[in-house]
């Protein structure tokens, strides 16, 4: 079974076998099934670079459904199944006028997906409005509830890429959002001037939401076009100390600061800056609107886009002495 389809970065790789999954019996019943076989958990496929054939059997997670919870006079806590799409879902909580993930919209990928890696951008995170996910036990088939201190998370990090890692399936997730007097989160410079493009001075939520698809279509690539899965690699923290130092040689670079001892650096700008940007190589390359992604034009395979990550790694260690570490998980 190819895998082109199911990979954001349409790498053709090969599945050994497949498996649609598409109700939580039917995944219990799956996994006691194949409890010896080598298994392979696949969600949106949007933070996966494939480099070689899986040599196992695939579980496509498509559980589906969206749904309100609980709900107070201001606030809903909604619950959506892994499968739903990441964006149709921000959607679906806009038309309802639900606020707090407006500004995470488009971001590729599935709800079962967005603990693992605490998605993000324009200011807020998915812990900000995180309240508990439940995931399967892959040994057991029990169905366990992590509340948002269980999952340990952290900027593009939880407890599911840690401790937990290949033990559980999340199979739902619960979101706490504003039903009124919502908080809105347009400290990012690029809102700001999108929101003043349009003339708009008192955004809702809709107008947060499309400022950002239009922020994000300028840049992003979308991979049903080209072959990306977003940033491909995390931005780097350094120490306070280290982040003078290259401020002294490159008193242009951008920075946010994360504690009183250290600074986030873009890694967009430390690639941009090693000359990478627009740069295309075979059927791969780097995007000409955002370095920070890497993008497959047509035919590339895996192992090309991952050899040149690993050039980009070692040109920036070389260059500015920063070791960047790889967002996307390399398969
Ligand atoms: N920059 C450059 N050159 C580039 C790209 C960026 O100089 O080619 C500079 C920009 O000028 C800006 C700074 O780097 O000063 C930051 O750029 P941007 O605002 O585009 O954000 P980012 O740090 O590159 C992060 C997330 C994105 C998220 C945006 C917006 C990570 C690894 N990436 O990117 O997340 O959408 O902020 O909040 O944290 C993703 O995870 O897939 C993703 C797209």
């Amino acid at each position: 079974v190819s895998l082109k389809a199911y990979n954001t970065f349409g790498i053709d790789a090969k599945a050994q076998s497949f498996c649609n999954i598409t109700s939580i019996n039917v995944l219990a019943d799956v996994l006691k099934k194949h409890r010896q076989e080598a298994l392979f958990i696949l969600g949106g496929g949007s933070n996966m670079l494939l480099t070689k054939d899986i040599d196992a059997l695939v579980l496509h997670i498509n559980l589906r459904g969206i749904e309100v919870v609980r709900e107070t006079q201001n606030t809903v806590i909604v619950k959506a199944m892994a499968g739903e799409n990441w964006h149709n879902f921000v959607l679906w909580c806009l038309k309802h006028n639900y606020g707090g993930i407006e500004n995470l919209s488009l971001i590729p990928g599935n709800i079962g997906t967005a603990p693992i890696q605490n998605i993000g951008a324009y200011g807020v995170e998915l812990k900000d409005v995180f309240v508990s996910c439940e995931a399967m036990n892959i040994e057991n088939q029990t169905i366990d509830s992590f509340t948002k201190e269980d999952c340990h998370f952290a900027y593009r990090e939880s407890i599911f890429k840690q401790d937990l890692k290949g033990k559980y399936i999340i199979t739902s997730v619960q979101i706490e959002l504003t039903k009124n007097n919502h908080q809105l989160n347009t400290g990012y410079g690029a809102i700001q001037t999108e929101l003043k493009n349009r003339r708009i001075e008192t955004p809702t939520i809709q107008d947060i939401s499309e400022a950002i698809i239009a922020i994000r279509q300028s840049k992003l690539p979308d991979p049903k076009k080209i072959g990306n899965c977003g940033s491909f690699f995390k931005n780097p923290i350094i120490t306070l100390d280290s982040f003078l130092e290259l401020e002294s040689n490159f008193p242009d670079v951008p920075s946010y600061k994360v504690s009183d001892t250290h600074i986030k650096v873009p890694a967009g700008w430390l690639i941009e800056k090693a000359g990478f940007k627009g740069k295309r190589f075979n059927d791969h390359g780097v995007h000409s609107n955002q370095a920070l992604v890497l993008v497959n034009y047509g035919n590339a395979s895996g192992k090309e886009i991952f050899e040149l990550a690993q050039l980009i790694q070692k040109t920036i260690k070389r260059l500015f002495d920063i070791k960047i570490e790889t967002e996307v998980n390399i398969i």
